[in-house]
């Protein structure tokens, strides 16, 4: 392995590792040192988020070795659990792929806390442990660094500086982060106990909030003002794991790092943009949260509509995350709010699938019996500045639909004049898959070989199964986790982004809930309400095509 540095654009040094496969791994720019001490509180600990995605994704980074050797993760939550309970019953689990003793390794690193999320007393337990195991990160940290001492020519510099100096006082800072894996109902109860009873006095602290940000914009404002009295600016990471999606983070560089793209990328050569999430399964018992919010505040108001900004944004003056999130609120800007005649709702209804009934939407026990909340939505957003303008933005997401799919489909304008009318053919189309089977592809129209003049529309298709190892494809979480620990922000939303994304969506939330507007039935693993076809009919939209063999 070679080890090379640049100068990268965000005026940071960043290293690349040059593996043997010809990888380029990126070691990201940290400002939290492996020499110091760092704990990760996780809020809710016993539920679904933390076992299935965030202990995972700290014990890859873990083993990676981004987090040195003075770490610790407690979780926190009001289930009454010891350390192994939380291990055994939720941790081993979904960690049952890896080797024994890497895993004794990462549990090592493991505690966990019983609490209720209002209590002080509570969370001053908490501020206990924390403090206990830093003390003990401080003597291993201060081992490391009098055998380092020990083993090390000091440079001339070291020599004469009086911080590294061996006789400069050795003094780890304390780095404290709060991922907060909790029902929106408590997000402000604990993080303001969070503020007023854990934060560290010698070190970085930050609070990560999962969506949802509210249920509108008014309870948006509330939660960001109830934040900000306890947290800074800085230290509130939002997290929508879409944007650490590997296909989600080629965007940019698909578009900015290309010569081709950029003259096509305009109202004058594109006649749609369709941002497509599909789900087959239904809410399956778990409708209790996704009732009082549907499929508009869970998917397309966050996942959708961001990656909206990143395919429709300028390009930014360099990649920093302030000037990336600037031009993301531009273009959120320019959107605007979603009209009744141009969105489609509609819930799924039960059906026989191989004799056995699977539940429609409102037989759910967890769902009210008369819930209008949609599980389907699809709408036509307009973007109104000059390089959009007459562009339509289709954005589709739903549950128990007949598959499951995520991706972006780009389809270009027809041949002006087509020399070539004895065939149908259909529009180029650029489709970034973002799951399952990450791929971008082009659609293109080509001659059969052969003497006549038949044509077909081939692609030209890059699968990231073929191009690269699969493997080597890191979960969202693993990557928008480490960027918080290294105090990268340009993955987490801000909190004008988000303001603006409420504006797009909230008239329209408050205008189906005042009306009383019924969602359109449809039938489990179907392809959705009719309603929509009429929709992408009135814009010229063709339905997406199952490539899935690709
Ligand atoms: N699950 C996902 O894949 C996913 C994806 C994206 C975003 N999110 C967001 O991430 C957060 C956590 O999601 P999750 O699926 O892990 O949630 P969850 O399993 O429903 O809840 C997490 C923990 O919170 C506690 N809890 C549950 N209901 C509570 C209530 N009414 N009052 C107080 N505490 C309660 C429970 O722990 P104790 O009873 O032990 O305290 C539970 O284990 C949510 O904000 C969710 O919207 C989740």
């Amino acid at each position: 392995m070679v080890l090379s540095t640049k100068q990268s654009e965000r005026g940071k040094e960043i290293k690349f590792k040059e593996e043997e496969n010809n990888y380029t791994t990126m070691v990201f720019p940290k400002n939290v040192d492996k020499s110091d001490n760092m704990t990760i509180v996780i809020l809710g600990a016993s539920g679904d988020l933390a076992k299935r995605k965030l202990f995972p994704a700290l014990f890859t980074i873990f083993k990676e070795g981004f987090l040195g050797s003075a770490w610790r993760v407690i979780g926190y939550a009001r289930s009454n659990l010891t350390k192994q309970e939380l291990i055994d019953t939720h941790l081993l689990p979904f960690l049952k792929k890896h080797d024994k003793k890497d895993l004794d390794a990462f549990f090592e690193h493991v505690f966990y806390q019983a609490g209720q999320y209002d209590k002080e007393e509570d969370f001053q337990a908490l501020n206990k442990l924390m403090e206990q195991c830093e003390i003990e990160g401080e003597k291993i940290l201060e081992a490391e660094h009098k055998s380092q001492l020990e083993h090390k020519c000091l440079t001339d510099d070291e020599v004469f500086d009086d911080c590294k100096s061996p006789t400069a006082p050795f003094k780890p800072r304390r780095h404290r982060f709060f991922y907060l894996s909790l029902p929106p109902n408590v997000f402000l109860s604990s993080a303001s106990m969070l503020g007023r009873t854990c934060k560290s006095q010698t070190g970085y602290n930050r609070i990560v909030i999962e969506k949802p940000f509210g249920r509108d914009l008014i309870t948006f404002k509330k939660l960001s003002n109830g934040l900000s009295k306890v947290f800074g600016k800085d230290e509130i990471y939002r997290i929508d794991h879409y944007i650490g999606k590997e296909v989600v983070q080629n965007l940019l560089v698909l578009r900015f790092a290309n010569v081709i793209l950029e003259p096509l990328w305009n109202r004058n050569t594109i006649k749609s943009v369709q941002i497509i999430f599909k789900e087959e399964l239904g809410v399956e018992g778990r409708g209790g949260y996704f009732d009082s919010y549907g499929i508009i505040r869970d998917v397309a108001q966050n996942h959708l509509l961001q990656i909206l900004a990143l395919i429709a944004m300028e390009p930014p003056v360099t990649l920093s995350p302030t000037d990336i999130r600037n031009e993301k609120i531009k273009v959120l800007k320019s959107i605007e709010p979603v009209k009744m005649e141009d969105i489609v709702v509609g819930q799924y209804k039960g059906k026989v699938i191989n004799g056995e009934k699977v539940l429609g939407y409102r037989e759910d026990p967890s769902v009210a019996d008369d819930s209008i909340t949609p599980t389907y939505a699809a709408c036509v957003l307009k973007v109104k500045n000059r390089r959009w303008d007459g562009v339509p933005f289709f954005l589709e997401s739903g549950k128990a639909l007949d598959e499951r799919l995520a991706e972006i489909r780009i389809t270009f304008n027809e041949v002006p004049a087509n020399l070539y009318t004895h065939a149908v053919v259909s529009p180029n189309e650029l489709v970034i898959r973002i799951q399952p089977n990450e791929a971008i592809y082009f659609n293109i129209v080509n001659k059969v070989p052969g003497l006549g003049e038949k044509l077909s529309e081939s692609q030209l298709n890059f699968t990231y199964k073929t191009l690269y190892d699969a493997k080597k494809i890191p979960d969202a979480y693993e990557r928008l986790i480490l960027n918080m620990v290294q105090g990268d922000e340009s993955n987490f939303l801000s909190e004008d982004e988000l303001k603006y994304c409420w504006q797009i969506f909230d008239p329209i939330l408050h205008e189906l809930q005042e009306k009383l507007v019924q969602p359109e039935p449809y039938p489990f693993a179907s392809a959705g309400p009719t309603a929509v076809h009429y929709l992408r009919a009135r814009y010229g939209l063709v339905a997406s095509k199952n490539d899935s063999d690709l």
